[in-house]
């Protein structure tokens, strides 16, 4: 874990560079993203359930997405990819707040308890999945490489009782974890992961409640920008708090150095490698299973 403070040269190399915000651009931290990318010279092609608010609705390239929709998703990156001609960085922002706690005894009409409600987990998880595999096909076009960053949360790396949406949260930053070294990956995979701050998915009595807690969406904008200018930041999680910032994923106390510690005697690396050759195994068998009844049609037609 390192404390880093993001000065506004250090968002400079944005310039010129093509960023697309897939969904959660209308409002709270995409926004406020949209706004920092414009002021240091990006190129921005937003999207979002509702339409951008002015000025950025007349200036800022826009097409409505539903995240949860493939297509939807699919549409928007092919209308990117023509409007500017390559995709430098992804910004997978979209997410909603807690919809079950798995504690509710609802039933059905015949007394069979009813299953979870999952709104959050097809929005904030479902929905960023589907963006990271179009963000990395589109981002392997460019020649000259990009990155991705989602955007996890405070609950991506603490305890927080809010059932379905610390799960997806924590999700997120298994997203970075599991692709960041990928071989195949060609591209670079950041998080960030903010604590309380200002935008709608805080009811305002709560924002009030909260008081100097909750900082201001353009915090978290700024630790957006900075993962995709530094070139260097792969596999991050850059968490921010009233205003301070810390990366937790590496470092001496970070995550990867705690485990390190942990299995001090084990061949992590060597381990991981096997893994690695048996899961692209069953990814691939699976993959032969899922074309296999299209495969069946097309000779019975024949
Ligand atoms: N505000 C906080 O305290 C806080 C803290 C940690 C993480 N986050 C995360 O920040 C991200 C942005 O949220 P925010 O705080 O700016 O809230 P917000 O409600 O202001 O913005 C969320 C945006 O996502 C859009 N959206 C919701 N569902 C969508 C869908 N199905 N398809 C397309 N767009 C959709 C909304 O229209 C909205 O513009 C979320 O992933 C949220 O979980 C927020």
């Amino acid at each position: 874990m390192t404390s880093i403070t993001i000065t506004d040269s250090d968002l400079d190399g944005i310039k010129d560079q093509v960023i697309i915000v897939t969904a959660g651009a209308s409002s709270g931290i995409g926004l406020a993203t949209v706004k920092r990318l414009l002021q240091h010279g990006a190129k921005v092609f937003a999207s979002d359930l509702n339409p951008l608010p002015e000025p950025e609705n007349s200036t800022v390239p826009f097409k409505k997405v539903d995240v949860t929709s493939w297509s939807d998703q699919l549409e928007f990156f092919k209308a990117a990819k023509e409007k500017y001609g390559r995709i430098d960085h992804v910004f997978a922002n979209a997410g909603i707040t807690a919809n079950t706690m798995l504690l509710e005894d609802d039933v059905d009409e015949n007394g069979n308890l009813l299953p979870p409600n999952m709104k959050t987990v097809n929005v904030n998880l479902i929905g960023i999945m589907y963006t990271v595999k179009l963000g990395i096909h589109y981002i392997r076009q460019n020649p000259k490489g990009g990155s991705l960053v989602l955007t996890g949360s405070a609950s991506s790396i603490c305890r927080f009782a809010a059932v379905d949406y610390a799960t997806t949260k924590h999700g997120i930053l298994g997203l970075v974890r599991a692709l960041y070294k990928h071989p195949q990956l060609a591209l670079r995979i950041n998080a960030v992961a903010p604590s309380w701050t200002a935008s709608n998915i805080l009811p305002p009595e709560f924002v009030a409640a909260l008081g100097e807690v909750v900082q201001p969406a353009d915090v978290v904008a700024r630790s957006v920008v900075l993962l995709m200018a530094d070139e260097k930041r792969n596999g991050e999680c850059v968490y921010s708090e009233r205003g301070r910032f810390w990366e937790v994923e590496n470092g001496e106390n970070g995550f990867h150095q705690k485990v390190k510690d942990m299995m001090p005697e084990a061949n992590v690396e060597g381990l991981l490698e096997i893994a690695e050759k048996v899961i692209q195994a069953s990814v691939a068998a699976a993959a032969v299973a899922a074309a296999a009844p299209a495969a069946e049609k097309l000779e019975a037609k024949q």
